[in-house]
């Protein structure tokens, strides 16, 4: 007797010829075929192993019950094995790649004195036998601590803009760069926060990996969530989840410029990244969910939410979020949680790290 799947095999075979020549199987087939180059041609860029992944996928069932979430979990990305971690080391991987492969011998990079990205960046720079320059907005600072004073201590040069506007740092990376080339020197510029294509698809690796830890773990999140700067972190979910075909929802909160520009700058950014790897896609701001509301006093001001929000965390589950990034989109998902707005039972947070924020001024804003 023929069993179920025989019989469907068989009935397929008998309508292949006419299935090869149906438009809408054919768009199917492309489609699939999209999706699979997609994983083989991010696979063929060359990587500079920094850390070791996966990063942990961790429940966190009494902060779950304290904001009213059934099944609330962190993706520990600021454990990230590296230069004090956080999400900008993924990007960092393939972006020193690229470096290494052009010849480069020196990164330039910038933002603020407490980014992140410039520390992870000197970090990457250092255990890669290359220089590194960091440009940074406004003036020097009279005191050095946090990420400015370990991005000094891993060996990075430093330079300051003198001008308070974070998009000074656009032009400084350029006339440092142009500085290094008139001198025979061979820099690499990485863009403010890493945000440009390659670095975008370093993010799309985190999205992967969260898939199958939810496949193992039997997990099935509807919405992820992470705080979003730059917007290259959010450009890499947005196109990591189209790549995966996945149902969940990826929402940020922005912690710097007003969500509108973000949500362009994402688009623009998920649909370069797409090109990178020969692809067509195309993403519109819609599609990049931007929460704002969250900013408070602006980047890098610690807000009372945010505060309630890391000490909240840190009482209920011994993580450390920060007050720059984690802090205020926690701060947003438990004001949204409350209100009924986020709309989901099954939450993924992801935690991008940031801590060296809490070595930074007086802390007075934690009380
Ligand atoms: C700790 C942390 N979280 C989140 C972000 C936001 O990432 P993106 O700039 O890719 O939006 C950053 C950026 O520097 C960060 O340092």
């Amino acid at each position: 007797m023929q069993n179920d799947k025989s019989r469907s095999l068989a009935a397929s075979s008998q309508h292949a010829t006419a299935a090869s020549d149906d438009p809408i199987r054919k768009e199917a087939e492309t489609a699939l075929d999209r999706h699979a180059h997609f994983w083989k041609a991010l696979a063929r860029l060359p990587r500079q192993v920094l850390a070791q992944f996966p990063t942990p996928l961790l429940p966190m069932r009494r902060l779950g019950r304290l904001v009213g979430c059934p099944e609330l979990w962190f993706k520990r990305d600021d454990l990230i094995s590296f230069g004090f971690g956080g999400n900008k080391v993924r990007g960092l991987e393939l972006l020193v790649a690229d470096a290494l492969a052009q010849a480069c011998d020196v990164i330039v990079t910038g933002a603020g004195p407490q980014s992140n990205h410039v520390r992870a960046t000197a970090a990457a720079a250092a255990c890669s036998n290359l220089r590194c320059v960091a440009v940074f907005w406004g003036d020097a600072p009279e005191r050095i601590d946090g990420n400015h004073r370990l991005t000094r201590m891993l060996g990075a040069e430093t330079v300051f803009t003198g001008d308070p506007d974070r998009a000074s740092v656009d032009d400084g990376i350029e006339r440092v760069c142009s500085d290094l080339r008139d001198s025979n020197q061979r820099p690499y510029p990485i863009p403010r926060g890493g945000a440009c294509p390659l670095g975008v698809l370093g993010h799309v690796l985190a999205v992967r990996e969260l898939h199958e830890q939810c496949q193992a773990a039997n997990v099935d999140p509807e919405l992820v969530v992470l705080a979003t700067g730059s917007g290259g972190t959010h450009a890499g979910w947005l196109l990591g989840s189209r790549a995966l075909g996945s149902s969940w929802r990826v929402e940020s909160y922005t912690v710097s410029r007003e969500a509108q520009a973000v949500r362009i700058e994402i688009a623009r950014l998920a649909t370069e990244a797409a090109a990178l790897l020969g692809l067509d896609w195309t993403f519109s701001p819609e599609e990049a969910i931007v929460h704002d509301g969250f900013i408070g006093g602006g980047y890098g001001v610690p807000t009372s939410e945010g505060a309630d929000a890391i000490r909240l965390v840190g009482r209920s589950e011994g993580v450390l979020l920060d007050p720059t990034y984690t802090g205020k989109a926690m701060a947003g998902l438990i004001e949204h949680l409350r209100s009924g707005s986020a709309r989901a039972r099954s939450i993924v947070f992801l935690h991008t790290g940031g801590e060296p924020a809490f070595f930074a001024g007086g802390g007075e804003w934690l009380g």
